[in-house]
């Protein structure tokens, strides 16, 4: 049974993917019995290049109990919509007139398609379809714990909010494409009007109205499950390191998700080693930069873990380097402190 999500996010380049893969990886090692899911939901994937494997849109074996996978949107949301687009494209052709244009038939079916659906709605689609015990039972695996490595903050918000109002968006998707239709309609004559009257079979649009209401009562039902789930299982992460804009980012990430998912903990990453700092000039005045930053960091966050790492010499890559940042960021830490942080 699904126990726990973690959410890794932040601004870009902070370290949010290497973080969210050792963090997996040190999980995973740490709990051998337990099913470890780690999803990127970044348009640049780059699990592959931490893993030194290719990953991409199936689910890959990274470790005995650790699963990767790098989901391509697009075929996830053709799996969910196709069947709502059918009904929608067949209801619009059996309206009135459109049926009988050629060129609208034509026009609907060129453009109300999976590709035609905005890249945040896909991706929410997706993050559900994981999320959902039904869907993720049927991949073999059951997962017990799942981390995701989430894009930037705007990105991440749509994560949350689309499966909260998502009958909400699929309406206004299909809305605003009825009303591009509409302009074509508006072209023909009124006389087409008249002659195709008879052939409007009005009990078939009920049926089919009806078919597509039950289709939409379900995605409002998911949308409920998943955001419950993330409500009662998600555990947010911010990433940071000790500098301002980053800084910034995750007081705001925080303030704009706190009614989606709690917030556990923040990393400060990729901090000048305090060895370093009295080597050179440069290392020094950056160091007590950072200093600074970390003070306000932590006092902004005094409520929460905070979990600090050193930017290390060599670049954590591979399971074995990745286990070496999840030694940097979490030493010896029993894991239960890592799965649910308490101060
Ligand atoms: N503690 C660290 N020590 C050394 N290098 C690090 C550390 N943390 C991250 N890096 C390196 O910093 C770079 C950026 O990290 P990463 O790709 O994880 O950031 P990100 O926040 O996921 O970026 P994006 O927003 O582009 O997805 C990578 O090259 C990574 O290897
Ligand atoms: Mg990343």
């Amino acid at each position: 049974m699904l126990e726990a999500i973690l959410v890794l996010g932040g601004k870009g380049g902070v370290g949010k993917s290497t973080i969210s893969a050792a963090t997996a990886v040190r999980l995973s090692d740490l709990l051998p019995d337990k099913n470890f899911l780690l999803i990127s939901f970044d348009m640049a994937h780059n699990l592959s290049d931490l893993f030194e494997q290719e990953i991409g849109n199936k689910l890959t074996p990274l470790t005995n109990n650790l699963w990767g996978i790098e989901p391509d949107a697009n075929i996830y949301a053709e799996e969910y919509t196709t069947d709502l687009i059918d009904k929608m494209k067949t209801l619009m052709k059996k309206m009135p007139i459109v049926g009988l244009i050629p060129q609208v038939e034509k026009f609907i079916d060129t453009t109300f398609t999976a590709d035609s659906i905005p890249l945040a709605l896909k991706n929410a689609m997706f993050f559900q379809k994981i999320l959902d015990a039904e869907e993720t039972n049927s991949q073999n695996v059951q997962f017990d714990i799942i981390i995701a490595d989430f894009p930037p903050t705007a990105n991440m918000i749509t994560l949350f909010e689309i499966p909260e109002d998502q009958v909400k968006v699929v309406l206004k998707y299909s809305l605003n494409f009825y009303n591009s239709i509409k302009g074509a309609i508006r072209n023909v004559s009124k006389m087409w009007r008249n002659i195709t009257k008879p052939f409007d079979d009005y009990k078939e649009r009920k049926e089919l109205g009806r078919e597509i209401f039950n289709m939409i009562v379900d995605l409002e039902k998911r949308g409920e499950r998943i955001s419950e789930l993330i409500h009662n299982i998600g555990s947010l992460r911010l990433v940071t390191i000790a500098e301002k804009p980053s800084f910034e980012e995750i007081k705001r990430a925080r303030d704009l998700t706190k009614r989606y998912i709690n917030l556990e903990a923040v990393h400060i990453n990729m901090l000048i080693p305090k060895e370093h700092a009295k080597t050179c000039n440069f290392c020094g005045k950056i160091h007590s930069l950072q200093k600074n930053y970390l003070k306000e960091i932590k006092n902004e966050f005094q409520q929460i873990k905070i979990w600090q790492s050193d930017k290390l010499i060599e670049e954590p890559i591979g399971l074995e380097g990745l286990r070496k940042l999840a030694f940097e960021i979490y030493g010896e830490v029993n894991v239960k402190d890592i799965l649910y942080p308490k101060i």
